[in-house]
């Protein structure tokens, strides 16, 4: 490019700045977010309903996408694109779920969810994958009852999973009674989204209470499923979902590419006996530190009896004080690495 003047150069070099910004956006999206049907009219009809399967990763991900389409209207004004639509975190939560093996049936009696098998599937026997319905048919179901979503309640129904099915609920109704308070959290979330009066700061704020307490009303429902897994594993999972907790007093604002950027600090692969954090040496120096940090929160929690996150909850009352520890957070996360946010 040496022959072009200069403001060609600055012309060109803009250029291909705002296309990789473009192209890196979708580069953002969990695994087989374009192959996942983005309305209902992609899934399959019986009597009236539509009926999705949550059991299969493309499906369970499609009501994600159904959902985050639904939404965007609402999210436009804080910036373009959807990128700051909070519900991002969900659905790339769920592809991290998928693309680290998390999904698959961890008795390994079955090939559901490995890639020399049924890849696809989602094992009803993985802990994350329970977990994970609760934060997908919740928030989709009640999405469908607060009228956004464009169908009415009684259009859409979830099929079960192959076993222990008294443990989910599969409609807006069955899921109502019972989890009456969970989907009126979600609704009430919905509903503040509809005002146009509602701040990001508001929205957050519902958001985290909805997801919070759904993984509270929900965090020792499905501990038979933590026995098929390694010790360092069920433990990581356990600290996780402890740390969800003060992560949702800190009211993260789990957008596109802040979700997409912070788990990368997340495990990459399911761990496994001997695995102990922070000298893992196919992790990276900041996924180490992570697993450490979650660990050792979890010990703190649990020795606790969770007064340190009542204390938090103390500490984190101003939104002075969340923005500082966001802050912080994001100038551990660019220490590690560079790249990120958004340069990458
Ligand atoms: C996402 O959230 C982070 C943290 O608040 C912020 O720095 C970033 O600008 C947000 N992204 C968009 C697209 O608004
Ligand atoms: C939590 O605390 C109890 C007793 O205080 C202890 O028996 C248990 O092992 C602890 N669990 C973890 C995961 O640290």
């Amino acid at each position: 490019m040496a022959f072009l003047p200069p403001w060609a150069c600055i012309l060109v070099g803009c250029f291909s700045v705002a296309l990789a910004e473009v192209s890196s956006l979708s580069d953002l999206y969990p695994p087989l977010w374009m192959d996942s049907p983005g309305q209902f009219s992609g899934y399959r009809v019986e009597n009236g309903k539509y009926i999705i399967d949550p059991w299969v990763y493309p499906e369970r991900l499609g009501m994600y996408k159904i959902l985050l389409s639904q939404t965007a209207r609402y999210f436009e004004k804080f910036a373009p694109g959807n990128e700051q639509n909070l519900l991002w975190g969900l659905p790339l939560q769920h592809g991290w779920q998928y693309s680290t093996g998390r999904l698959a049936d961890p008795s390994q009696r079955t090939d559901c969810g490995y890639e020399s098998g049924n890849h696809l599937c989602i094992s009803v026997d993985s802990w994350w994958a329970d977990m994970n319905y609760f934060l997908s048919a919740l928030p989709f179901l009640a999405a469908v009852d607060s009228g956004i979503m464009g169908i009415s309640p009684d259009q859409v129904m979830l099929l079960p999973p192959p076993k222990i099915q008294t443990r989910f609920c599969l409609t807006v109704a069955t899921c109502q009674s019972s989890f009456p308070v969970l989907m009126r959290k979600w609704n009430a979330f919905y509903q503040h989204l509809k005002l146009p009066s509602s701040s990001f700061e508001d929205l957050l704020k519902y958001l985290w209470d909805a997801h919070a307490s759904t993984l509270e009303d929900l965090h020792k429902t499905f501990d038979d499923r933590l026995e098929y897994y390694s010790q360092p594993e069920a433990y990581f999972g356990k600290s996780w979902s402890c740390a969800v907790g003060y992560i949702a007093v800190v009211r993260l604002p789990t957008n596109l590419t802040l979700t997409h950027d912070f788990q990368k600090s997340l495990p990459p692969r399911m761990l496994v006996n001997g695995d102990r954090a922070p000298v893992i040496s196919d992790f990276t120096e900041l996924q180490n530190a992570v697993l450490f940090g979650l660990n050792l929160l979890h010990e703190v929690d649990n020795s606790t009896g969770s007064l340190s996150l009542a204390i938090w909850k103390i500490l984190m009352r101003t939104q002075a004080a969340r923005k500082l520890v966001l802050e912080f957070l994001k100038v551990i996360l660019e220490n590690y690495n560079p790249t990120l946010f958004g340069n990458d």
